[in-house]
């Protein structure tokens, strides 16, 4: 018992801990005395916002790898809930997801890639529950921070997005959201329910009112109160609750679901943190659905929330991904339970273990088969998760045994899958199964490592997926990288071009294509005509789209660009070593040159706000004429031509370093751009 004298000695400083030994301790597994609370489901958060972009321009057989390790049963993750922003014209986080309704006299149901994502999804799990939530809206239906104007226009417009999904890709919404961590309408919800009704969606339910950490909770009294928004609403979601909600909340009734969670980098910790909020969830809070944000890092490096994804996929150039750490903690869990499965109830299954970790134990619907999952992540070696955990706790090495006590003491073998994290330095394990124990007399004994995850199980049918032959390696992106947009279909998204601000959509181009006045072919068009109903907490109406690689310095950014005479915008832009994105991306630095049409003039400038104006010049600038843009920026020389005539070429001190490329408007208007291309 050499282990057992040391941890004694290190207790002698630790009042708690003076008399005990982390020896074995003894917990009961029971289904006599009933099941607790429904399982509903673990799931992940595609969008909020354009978290899957670079996803969908993957070589296929990476995609399809990538796709399986997210939603394959008995494979990786094997997701049970896909949860999809509807986009809202308007930036979420780390890029803008395409509306299905610009306009009123808009509508489209073939942009973005949630529509894409969530077929492939169901194609490998025709079960998964598909879940609908708005960041934001397009500004049609209010305005500023507001999209109540009209409750029956915004049901309408969320009914729409519900109905498209059913009729244009035959896929079956389950559940709709209110507006993502934004006040809530009561009367919103009340003909949300009845709009749904009336159209054929009495299935689809609502969940409330995703509100942010301590707050989550608040919707129950304002459920308590009013019989009809009660019955409007079918669970109640919260984001970040770090494991806890309230005794309020529990004894309500209503299932309690962590509606967003994890938002952690994808390394160790990341893995810890969906391990542990995956059982304390329940263990705490009694939360029966935990959905991370996000599914996939499939966004650029250096953009905001790098790597907070279970996994990350962001280099469709390259092919190359990378199957994380918290696929695998994901796994000990849903590769087993299933929707509609039952949690033991608190000390029947459930609990905290006495030298620290946690817990669940889950029956299927015929109480035959049995899963218990345990964690020993010490929160004193790692804070795991966002609000997560209230007080940090030490976790020690321990020894425990269950007692299938009752039916459940027929059980004669279980099968437990180990993965360990290696926090201190040591080497992880990931989903491994290290076999079939014995359960004699219905009592089975585990020694505990820590920072560890264990699934004990009836069931034979986990599987590590795994691909066989060598993946791509890394790469940066291209040096040189081109772009005439004609091999899109219209309304889609370009390629790697991250929209920032604004709305960037392949569109049949207009008469002549380019300068070139080639006939025929696409452009790719911003057509955003006014400003969103906002996510973010600044108004931003400068449309821009990032491409290329932030580490970049010197780079030559080439674009012929068109302004309309309808609906159009004041200016356009092109921009180099541009160094901000998602909620801040009005902040972006670099170096821009503007066509500025309503003042006949070209300005090059160091912001986008056009604040730090370096030079400007005059120019006479047509609508319906297209115009070639030669950016390049070299140490501190930058050099503009227009049309191959040199408009600027002078020192400008090198401010920001490094940055992406982009293209904008100055304005929010139609603006076409075509034959891009970019050159390190
Ligand atoms: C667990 O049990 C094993 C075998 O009986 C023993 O060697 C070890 O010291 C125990 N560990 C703890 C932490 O009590
Ligand atoms: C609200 O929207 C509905 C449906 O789009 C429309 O029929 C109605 O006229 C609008 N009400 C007002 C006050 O604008
Ligand atoms: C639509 O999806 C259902 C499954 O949800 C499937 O049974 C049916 O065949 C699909 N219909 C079409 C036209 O693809
Ligand atoms: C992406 O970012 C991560 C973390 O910032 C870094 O470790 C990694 O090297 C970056 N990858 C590339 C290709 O730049
Ligand atoms: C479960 O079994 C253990 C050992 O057989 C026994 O000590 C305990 O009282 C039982 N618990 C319940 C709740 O039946
Ligand atoms: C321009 O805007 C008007 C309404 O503001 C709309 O009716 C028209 O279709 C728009 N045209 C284009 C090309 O966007
Ligand atoms: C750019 O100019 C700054 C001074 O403005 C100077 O310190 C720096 O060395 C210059 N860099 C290059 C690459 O010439
Ligand atoms: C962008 O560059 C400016 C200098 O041009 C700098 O002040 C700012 O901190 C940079 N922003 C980021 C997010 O790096």
């Amino acid at each position: 018992m050499a282990l057992c004298r040391k941890l004694s000695f290190l207790f002698v400083a630790n009042l708690f801990f003076t008399n005990v030994c982390a020896g074995n301790t003894d917990y009961t597994v029971s289904v006599d005395s009933g099941v607790a609370r429904r399982f509903d489901g673990i799931g992940a958060i595609s969008g909020g916002g354009a978290t899957s972009k670079l996803l969908v321009n993957y070589p296929l057989k990476e995609r399809a790898e990538v796709l399986d390790f997210l939603f394959k049963p008995q494979y990786g993750a094997s997701l049970h809930i896909l949860k999809v922003e509807i986009g809202g014209d308007a930036q979420s986080s780390i890029g803008t997801e395409s509306s299905h309704m610009h306009d009123s006299w808009d509508e489209n149901y073939q942009r973005g890639y949630e529509w894409w994502i969530m077929k492939e999804a169901k194609k490998r799990n025709p079960d998964i529950i598909l879940a609908g939530l708005p960041w934001a809206f397009p500004g049609w239906l209010g305005y500023a921070w507001w999209p109540y104007e009209n409750i029956s226009r915004t049901a309408d417009y969320v009914v729409r997005w519900i109905e498209g999904a059913a009729k244009v890709h035959n896929l079956t919404i389950d559940i709709i959201g209110i507006w993502n961590e934004k006040p809530y309408d009561v009367g919103y919800v009340k003909v949300l329910r009845k709009t749904l009704d009336a159209r054929g969606f009495k299935n689809v339910q609502i969940i409330a009112a995703d509100q942010i950490g301590i707050d989550s909770w608040d919707v129950v009294d304002v459920l308590k109160k009013d019989k009809e928004f009660n019955a409007a609403v079918s669970m109640i979601g919260g984001h970040y609750p770090g494991t806890y909600t309230t005794d309020e909340a529990k004894k309500f009734g209503k299932p309690l679901w962590s509606s967003e969670d994890y938002s952690t980098r994808n390394d160790e910790r990341g893995a810890g943190c969906m391990a542990r909020i995956l059982n304390q969830n329940y263990v705490n809070g009694l939360m029966t659905s935990t959905i991370a944000w996000n599914l996939l890092d499939s966004y650029y490096n250096d953009t905001w929330y790098n790597g907070h994804g279970l996994m990350t996929a962001n280099q469709p150039w390259s092919g190359h991904y990378k199957v994380s750490s918290p696929i695998w903690t994901t796994a000990h869990t849903t590769q087993f339970t299933q929707v509609g499965w039952h949690y033991l109830p608190h000390g029947h299954g459930v609990g905290t273990l006495k030298f620290g970790g946690s817990y669940v134990s889950l029956v299927s619907p015929d109480r035959k088969q049995l899963n218990i999952i345990i964690e020993t992540m010490d929160t004193t070696t790692a804070d795991f998760c966002v609000n997560e955990p209230q007080q940090p706790s030490k976790v020690l090495p321990q020894n425990i045994t269950f007692h299938l006590n009752g039916t459940l003491g027929k059980i004669q073998t279980l099968q437990l899958w180990y993965s360990h994290l290696g926090l201190h330095k040591e080497e992880s394990v990931y989903f491994k199964h290290l076999g079939e124990i014995k359960v004699t007399n219905g009592v089975v004994s585990l020694p505990l490592t820590v920072n560890s995850v264990y699934t004990l199980t009836t069931l034979k049918t986990g599987h590590k997926g795994s691909v066989l032959g060598r993946q791509p390696s890394p790469r940066s992106f291209p040096p040189i990288y081109k772009d005439n947009f004609d091999s899109y279909a219209a309304y889609e998204e370009a390629a790697n071009f991250a929209q920032q601000v604004g709305v960037f959509e392949i569109r049949p181009a207009e008469g002549s294509k380019s300068h070139n006045h080639v006939a025929g072919g696409n452009v790719l068009r911003q057509v955003l005509l006014y400003a969103p109903i906002h996510w973010c907490p600044t108004l931003m109406v400068q449309p821009f789209a990032l491409i290329g690689d932030y580490k970049w310095h010197d780079m030559s950014v080439t674009v012929d660009v068109r302004v309309g005479h309808v609906n159009a915008t004041d200016g356009v832009f092109v921009a180099a070593r541009v160094n901000n994105s998602g909620c801040t991306a009005f902040l972006a630095k670099g170096i821009y040159f503007f066509l500025l049409f309503d003042i006949q003039q070209w300005q090059v400038s160091y912001d986008l706000a056009r604040t730090e104006v370096i030079s400007h010049g005059d120019y006479h600038l047509s609508h319906d004429q297209w115009y070639k843009i030669a950016l390049k920026v070299k140490g501190n020389f930058t050099a503009v031509r227009v049309d191959g005539k040199t408009v600027f070429n002078k020192e400008v001190p090198v401010r920001n370093k490094n940055g992406f490329a982009a293209i904008g408007t100055d304005t929010l208007g139609l603006a076409d751009f075509d034959n891009f291309v970019l050159t390190a």
